[in-house]
């Protein structure tokens, strides 16, 4: 329910900042690529069901059905700064951060994930070492469970 409250103060917000210039509605970076058959109102809404890790770290079946990936969409999405490198999460300007850290929402999910093109290489801990990997996989996972 609470979801549903925000979602729809959101997209609220999103039709009123479009019709108003100099709303602080975030604004929302553009995107390269195909734009998603299902539509901006639909992603902005179920984003974060499409990419919820299952118990045993496979994701949702909606993920497998729009075939998306985090490395994916920080591909498309990607922010540059002026020096034409992509933005890390660090930065506000981040794809992801621009609705979070305007609906106060925190996602810790670039810890282990790149938050930049994968072919960038940003060091990630998924890539630095399997045994510490997996520990901190263990735990997050645990920590999911209860
Ligand atoms: C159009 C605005 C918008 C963009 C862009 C956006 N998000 Fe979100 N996201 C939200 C909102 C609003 C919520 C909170 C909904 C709620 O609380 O139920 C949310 C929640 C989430 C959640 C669930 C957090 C939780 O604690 O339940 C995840 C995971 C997530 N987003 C991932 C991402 C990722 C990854 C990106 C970038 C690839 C991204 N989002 C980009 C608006 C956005
Ligand atoms: C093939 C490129 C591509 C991929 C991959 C991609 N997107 Fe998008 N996305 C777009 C385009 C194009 C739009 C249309 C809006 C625009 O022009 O920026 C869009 C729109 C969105 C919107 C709505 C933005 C708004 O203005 O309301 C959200 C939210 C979103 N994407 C999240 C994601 C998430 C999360 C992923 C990864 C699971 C992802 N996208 C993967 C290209 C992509
Ligand atoms: C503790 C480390 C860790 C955290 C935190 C984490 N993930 Fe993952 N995630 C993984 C691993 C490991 C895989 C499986 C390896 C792979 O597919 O690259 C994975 C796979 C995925 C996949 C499917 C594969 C892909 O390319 O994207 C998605 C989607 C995903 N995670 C989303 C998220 C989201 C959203 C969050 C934050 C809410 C998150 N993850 C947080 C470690 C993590």
């Amino acid at each position: 329910m609470k979801r549903l409250i925000i979602a729809t103060l959101v997209l609220f917000g999103l039709s009123v900042g479009m019709s108003q210039a100099g709303s602080v509605y975030p604004e929302i970076p553009k995107a390269t690529g195909e734009a998603h058959p299902e539509g901006n109102d639909y992603w902005r809404i179920n984003h974060m069901d499409l990419l919820r890790h299952d118990r045993d770290l496979t994701v949702q079946d909606g993920v497998r059905d729009t075939d998306a990936s985090l490395s994916d969409c920080v591909t498309c999405h990607a922010v540059n700064s002026p020096d034409a490198k992509p933005v890390t999460v660090k930065s506000e300007e981040h794809f992801c951060r621009v609705c979070h850290d305007y609906a106060a929402v925190k996602v810790d999910c670039f810890q282990c994930h790149n938050s930049i093109p994968p072919e960038l290489g940003e060091a990630s801990l998924m890539f630095k070492d399997e045994t510490e990997t997996l520990d901190v996989l263990l735990a997050y996972i645990e920590g999911l469970s209860q």
